[in-house]
């Protein structure tokens, strides 16, 4: 969730000047990679090794979205066929995270559709399962309506729902008894007072009341996406009259001692570990989230000069 602090971040880094401060200097790529594995599925697959090895879960993400041209999203759509086969091959304990934009929703909703069916039906050849990430709020009804199509037909997808959204509470309504998996998170977008609750206080009771509604539902696996100690403090709570599964969602690079200590206390927990060269959208959400990290950078920037 973004504050006012965050909002500015996001409208600074928009801006192309800022954006190559980051793309093109030394101090800009040494930030991304605290949060992008690499930019090549190799590096990725490197990291996915040690954090399994460490015993977490991982999603891999394949950076990008908001493609504007068919090839691109044809492109995006092969780059994660060759990273379901990488983990069938490699044996991984990993599925993906997909973006529809990414696979052409908003430019061709056909051609979204029928690549996220293609994926479903490659991951579940090699044993694992495919989660649609949530977008900017204008594409929450395209992207559960391109996600009920596909779960529906192949049953082994899962999609982010956002506690921010007022919407939220009725989609579950509609996603829970589709038996996929359910990412609850906060929500990482700059989005209107219309659609989203704009306070801390409110996201957060907000995210405590969907978290409730998701554990009680056992035909869902809820996931707790958050590295908030309190909304993991509450799911916590929950877990003894939970019977299915569920698991917590950290991502890399973020609060990596707190993951390591869900770990020990032996529950489950699953890194998104995003990897590829068009990081500069993520950095700047995860830049949003901690504005510290924007001061990290500038400080950097400046004392190279
Ligand atoms: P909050 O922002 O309150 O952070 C709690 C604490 O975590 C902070 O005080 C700080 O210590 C630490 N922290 C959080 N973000 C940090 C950062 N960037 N750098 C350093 N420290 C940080 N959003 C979305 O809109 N669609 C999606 O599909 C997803 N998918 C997704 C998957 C997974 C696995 C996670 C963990 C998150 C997402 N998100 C997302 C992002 C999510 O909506 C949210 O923006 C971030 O998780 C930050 O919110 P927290 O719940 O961590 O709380």
């Amino acid at each position: 969730m973004t504050d006012w602090l965050g909002r500015t971040v996001l409208a600074v880094t928009e801006r192309d000047f800022v954006r190559r401060a980051f793309t093109n200097t030394k101090p800009g790529r040494a930030l991304a990679r605290r949060f992008v594995a690499g930019e090549s599925l190799d590096e990725a697959v490197a990291v996915a090794h040690e954090l399994i090895a460490a015993g977490f879960d991982v999603s891999l993400d394949h950076l990008g979205e908001h493609v504007s041209h068919r090839q691109e999203a044809m492109q995006a759509r092969n780059d994660y066929m060759a990273c379901l086969d990488r983990i069938g091959s490699a044996g991984l304990s990993a599925n993906i995270s997909v973006k529809l934009t990414q696979l052409g929703m908003g430019l061709d909703d056909d051609l979204a559709a029928s690549s996220l069916g293609e994926l479903a039906l490659r991951a579940a050849e090699v044993g694992t399962t495919v989660t649609v990430d949530m977008e900017e709020s204008e594409y929450t009804d395209s992207t559960i309506a391109i996600y009920e199509k596909a779960q529906s037909e192949h049953g082994n997808l899962g999609i982010a729902v956002q506690s921010y959204l007022k919407r939220t509470r009725a989609d579950l309504g509609r996603l829970i008894p589709l038996g996929g998996h359910i990412r609850l998170c906060k929500g990482a977008y700059a989005e209107p007072g219309e659609v989203a609750f704009q306070s801390n206080d409110d996201v957060n009771a907000e995210f405590d009341q969907l978290l409730g509604m998701l554990m009680a539902a056992q035909e869902t696996k809820p996931a707790i996406a958050s590295h908030d100690e309190a909304r993991i403090t509450a799911a916590k709570r929950l877990i003894p009259d939970r019977e299915a599964p569920y698991e917590f969602q950290m991502l890399y690079g973020v609060r990596g001692p707190l993951q390591r200590q869900l770990l020990d206390e032996g529950l489950p927990v699953r890194i998104y570990v995003p990897y590829g060269a068009a990081w500069y959208p993520y950095l700047t959400r995860r830049l949003a989230e901690r504005p510290a990290n924007t001061l990290f950078f500038m400080r950097a920037l400046f004392g190279r000069r």
